[in-house]
């Protein structure tokens, strides 16, 4: 287990993952119905974007930190860089970049409940440390595919799963199908979110395949590619696939993802899509 996202931490995928979890968090609050938001993958948190690692591969120059200063984004966007802003440390300048856990913290009302897995013992730690007081919220450092047996079915049990693997091995897709399996079995009725890395388009043909068929209800996809996606060497772009999306997510998506290429880039040209897997007949 290498992988540490603070080498990562507000680049272009995040920027993305973390705009549509934004959506969703949205739209899971108009109703007063309390939900659950859970993660089997959470991080630590809170990332400091002057830290070593983040200094090391600057990743965040070509993401966030294309947002700050702000220019005429759509209300999306001003959304999202106000709950970065927002966060201790960053008043003189765009700092601690927050991570999915934060960003859930930020949206969830008093009568929502967060059920966090990270299996890094030091991470873990850390988001144990962050967010130990706010009572809505129970960290655990386990594995997050096991949790999936353990701890599903949350209370309550309207809701939403972020899946977000470190994809290090070249089956992940293995662990997340399996994963998947159990939601179906323990929590059908969740919203899931599913992130995934670009590199070669050819080897996601399977997976948009496997999930086409109708076995997980409706499935939206959504990717942002920054760059060609015919080469496994770099990260090309970003997808989340969203089993039972809320109502209008698609559209809520929309409005500001062919924003989002022009952002980061100043360019017009570059690719994203959100379109239907599997719709509802
Ligand atoms: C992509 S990062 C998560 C980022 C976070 N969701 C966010 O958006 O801020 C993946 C995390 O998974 C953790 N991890 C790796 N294998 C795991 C496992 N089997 N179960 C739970 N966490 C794991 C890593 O330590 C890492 O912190």
């Amino acid at each position: 287990m290498n992988y540490r996202h603070a080498f990562h931490a507000g680049n272009f995928a995040d920027v993305f993952k973390h705009l549509v979890l934004l959506s969703l968090l949205q739209r899971f609050r108009t109703k007063e119905k309390p939900f659950s938001y859970v993660e089997t993958h959470a991080g630590r948190g809170l990332y400091d974007l002057q830290g070593a690692p983040a200094r090391r591969t600057e990743e965040a120059r070509a993401g966030i930190l294309k947002l700050v200063p702000e220019a005429d984004w759509p209300n999306e966007f001003r959304d999202y860089l106000e709950l970065v802003k927002d966060m201790p440390g960053n008043a003189e300048e765009l700092r601690w970049y927050p991570g999915s856990p934060l960003i859930a913290q930020a949206m969830l009302r008093e009568q929502d409940r967060a059920l966090l897995v990270e299996l890094h013992p030091e991470e873990a730690g850390e988001l144990k440390r962050i967010l130990g007081h706010d009572a809505r919220f129970s960290v655990h450092c386990r594995d997050g595919w096991e949790a999936l047996k353990g701890l599903l079915p949350p209370s309550p049990r309207r809701g939403l799963l972020l899946v977000d693997p470190p994809f290090e091995k070249p089956d992940e897709f293995s662990d997340i199908f399996a994963g998947l399996d159990q939601v179906q079995q323990r929590w059908a009725n969740a919203t899931v979110v599913v992130w995934y890395p670009i590199k070669r388009r050819a080897d996601l043909e399977q997976v948009y395949r496997r999930l086409s068929g109708g076995a997980y209800g409706e499935v939206l996809r959504a990717e942002f590619c920054l760059h060609p996606d015919d080469t496994d060497t770099r990260l090309n772009g970003a997808g989340v696939f969203v089993l039972r999306p809320p109502w209008m997510l698609d559209q809520d998506i929309q409005r500001w993802l062919p924003e989002l290429g022009p952002a980061l880039t100043g360019q017009q040209a570059f690719r994203s899509r959100v379109d239907w897997l599997s719709a509802q007949v």
